[in-house]
């Protein structure tokens, strides 16, 4: 393995997974820095995505093995045709949350028809607060449009709002204290999120990277912070996911993956989706190899895993 999630060489054994990722495109109508090439970018072809039925059959599975919270994701998962009805799939099945990452491009129009399908909540990508710099970290798309769309997410009652924000050194990170500010005056949750290497482009580096505890650090000089401790959301990069094309992927720096997709077209069972979505939650790592000598990117990126 060129890259996996081995932390200090101590398996956690008899984790229960509640939590299950699943990247419907890998498509976006963006083209953010941290995330894809402005041009050039190629994407899966139609036949090789799981269909709305076949997502609905893996979910099922991690159901009944233990899985109560799904969370839909992309690419941008909103340019997806019609997904709304797998929104509706998923919620017949029985879960106790189901949430969405987006860029918020075409949330405003969609809101209310996703929430009456049963979606409960929506992380809304936005890593500016000021207009040119939203555009130049997005390379298309306004700002305007994503704040709008959070209004009419919290209207529709997709509730708590919470706002990803991918801060990028010498471009955004000035905007920690205009952030916070945001989240107390609207009630958002805002997260800071490392820039991480699963960029397209590989453009990462680490001097790129603003450090969530710096984060911490200067919003606690002016406002009263807590540390979540264990009791926050797991971070994106320690849930299992399922990726676009169908892989079960443990962690994003593993290229340890097995395709559900291959196994469901072979006419496969329930039992033979358990037994793999098992297996690859006993191969999962705590921590990740990103911070030791001679970690390699992976081989795919994050657009193609599911953000
Ligand atoms: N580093 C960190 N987070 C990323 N995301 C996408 N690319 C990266 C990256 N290179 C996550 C962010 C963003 C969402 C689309 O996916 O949370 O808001």
């Amino acid at each position: 393995m060129a890259s996996s999630c081995k932390g200090d060489g101590a398996y956690l054994v008899g984790r229960v997974h509640t939590d299950l990722l699943i990247s419907v495109t890998d498509r976006c109508n963006l083209r953010c820095v941290y995330y894809m090439p402005d041009e050039g970018m190629t994407f899966l072809p139609r036949s090789q995505l799981l269909s709305y039925e076949e997502i609905g059959r893996v979910a099922a599975v991690a159901r009944d093995l233990g899985v109560t919270s799904i969370r839909l994701t992309g690419g941008e998962p909103l340019v997806r045709k019609d997904l709304t009805s797998l929104v509706s799939r998923l919620t017949s099945i029985g879960l106790e949350d189901l949430a969405l990452t987006t860029n918020g491009m075409q949330l405003a129009k969609m809101a209310a028809g996703l929430a009456a399908a049963g979606l409960k909540r929506v992380n809304v990508s936005c890593d500016s607060l000021r207009a040119d710099r939203f555009e130049s970290i997005r390379r298309r798309g306004d700002l305007a449009t994503v704040l709008s769309a959070m209004d009419a997410a919290e209207a529709a009652g997709l509730l708590p709002l919470k706002v990803n924000v991918v801060l990028l050194r010498g471009r955004s990170d000035d905007e920690v204290l205009d952030f916070a500010a945001f989240a107390r005056e609207t009630g958002r949750i805002v997260r800071f999120i490392e820039f991480m290497p699963l960029d397209a482009q590989g453009q990462w580096d680490r001097s790129s990277l603003v450090p969530g505890q710096e984060v911490f650090e200067r919003i606690s000089q002016v406002w009263p912070l807590e540390a979540l401790g264990d009791h926050g959301e797991p971070a994106p990069a320690e849930r299992l996911r399922l990726t676009a094309d169908g892989a079960f992927l443990n962690c994003p720096f593993s290229d340890d993956e097995r395709s559900a997709r291959d196994v469901l077209r072979g006419g496969a069972g329930a039992g033979e989706i358990a037994r793999m979505l098992r297996e690859a939650v006993w191969a999962k790592f705590p921590g990740h190899a990103t911070n030791q000598p001679g970690f390699l990117r992976p081989a795919r990126s994050m657009s193609m895993i599911g953000g």
